[in-house]
C-alpha cells in the first residue's frame, strides 16, 4: 500500500492556484519536494498533513481518506508534521512544548507520556536543554525542538517543510543525519528548495514549480535528464542557459552545448535548473 497518494489536487487561494491537478506518491523512504519559492510545496504538505483540502483532486494517506472525519482522526495519529513557520510557545521550556503537544496528540496517562516525550527530546539530541526555554535556544535547537514533536508517537508519516532553512553547515548534516534515520522503515515527505538537501537525503523527488509537479523520479533520474547538456569552456557560451565561473576559472554551461563542446557530467542542480528554465525561459536567460 503506498502511504501517500495524491491524484489531480487543484488548490486556489483568491486568483492563485497554489496547486494546479498535481500528483504525488510517497512510500517508506525520504520523497523530497523541490522547488523555487511560491511553487505551491508548503500547500501540498498542508494538504499531506491533512491540515487543508484540495478543492479538486483526491487524496489518500495511510491507506484512508482525510476528507471523512473518523479516517481523518485515525491519519492523524500516525503522521508528524513539522510545519514551515512552526509557531513556538516561547516561554514555554522544550520539555513542556513537547508535552503540550503530546497532550493535543491525545496523550493523556502522564507518566508514559513523559516518558514518550524524554524519548523524542533524546532522539533529537536535546536533553541538555530540556529544561530551558524556547526562547533562549538557537534556530537550530528550535528545529530539533520542531522534529521533535512531530516525532511523538512514533509516527509511520512524517511531514516536513524546509527542516534544514536556516542551519549552518554543521546543523544541517546533524538534521540529516536525524532525517534520513526517520526515514528507515517509515514514509517522510520533506521540502526543501536546496538541491543539496535532496540530493542527499531522497530516495525519491518530486519537482514542484508554479503549483505543477514537473517531475517524479529519483534523484539519478533527474540528473540523467542533463546528460549532454553540460559543458565547461574558458568563458561563457552565449548558448547557456546558465552559466558561471567556478573556482578553476573555467566556466561551467548549462544548455544546449555547441558542436565539440566539452561536455562534463551533469549534477542534480544542473539539472533541476534546466527543468524549470524550460517553462520560464526569461528568468534564466539573464
Ligand atoms: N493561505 C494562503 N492565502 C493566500 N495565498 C496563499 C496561501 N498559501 C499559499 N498561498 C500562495 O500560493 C502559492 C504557493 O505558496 P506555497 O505553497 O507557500 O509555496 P512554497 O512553499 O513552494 O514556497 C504562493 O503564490 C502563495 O502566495
Ligand atoms: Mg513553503
Amino acid at each position: 500500500m503506498t502511504t501517500v497518494s495524491v491524484r489531480g489536487a487543484t488548490k486556489s487561494f483568491g486568483r492563485t492556484t497554489a496547486l494546479d491537478s498535481v500528483d504525488l506518491e510517497a512510500d517508506p523512504g525520504v520523497t523530497g519536494l523541490l522547488g523555487p519559492n511560491g511553487a505551491g510545496k508548503t500547500t501540498l504538505l498542508r494538504t499531506i498533513a491533512t491540515v487543508l483540502a484540495p478543492d479538486r483532486g483526491t487524496v489518500t494517506l495511510l491507506g484512508r481518506d482525510p476528507s471523512r472525519p473518523d479516517d481523518r482522526t485515525r491519519i492523524r495519529e500516525r503522521l508528524g508534521y513539522l510545519p514551515q513557520d512552526a509557531g513556538f510557545h516561547r516561554g514555554f521550556t522544550v520539555f513542556e512544548f513537547v508535552d503540550y503537544v503530546a497532550i493535543l496528540k491525545e496523550m493523556t496517562d502522564r507518566r508514559p507520556r513523559h516518558d514518550e516525550v524524554r524519548r523524542v527530546i533524546a532522539l533529537t539530541g536535546l536533553e541538555s536543554v530540556s529544561a530551558k526555554r524556547i526562547r533562549a535556544l538557537s534556530g537550530g535547537m528550535r528545529r530539533r525542538v520542531g522534529l521533535a514533536q512531530a516525532m511523538l508517537g512514533d509516527p509511520d508519516l512524517l511531514v516536513l517543510d524546509e527542516p534544514t532553512v536556516g542551519l549552518d553547515p554543521e546543523q544541517r548534516l546533524r538534521f540529516r543525519e536525524m532525517i534520513s534515520q526517520a526515514g528507515e522503515g517509515r514514509t517522510v515527505v520533506m521540502s526543501s528548495h536546496q538541491t543539496e538537501d535532496i540530493t542527499a537525503l531522497c530516495t525519491r523527488i518530486a519537482v514542484i514549480h508554479q503549483g505543477r509537479a514537473r517531475f517524479a523520479g529519483t534523484p539519478a533520474e533527474l540528473t540523467a535528464r542533463a546528460e549532454g547538456r553540460v559543458w565547461t569552456d574558458t568563458r561563457r557560451s552565449p548558448a547557456a542557459l546558465a552559466a558561471w565561473r567556478t573556482g578553476d576559472g573555467a566556466y561551467r554551461n548549462v544548455g544546449d552545448p555547441p558542436r565539440g563542446a566539452e561536455l562534463i557530467p551533469p549534477t542534480l542542480e544542473d539539472a533541476y535548473l534546466l527543468l524549470v528554465g524550460e517553462f520560464e525561459p526569461e528568468v534564466t536567460h539573464s
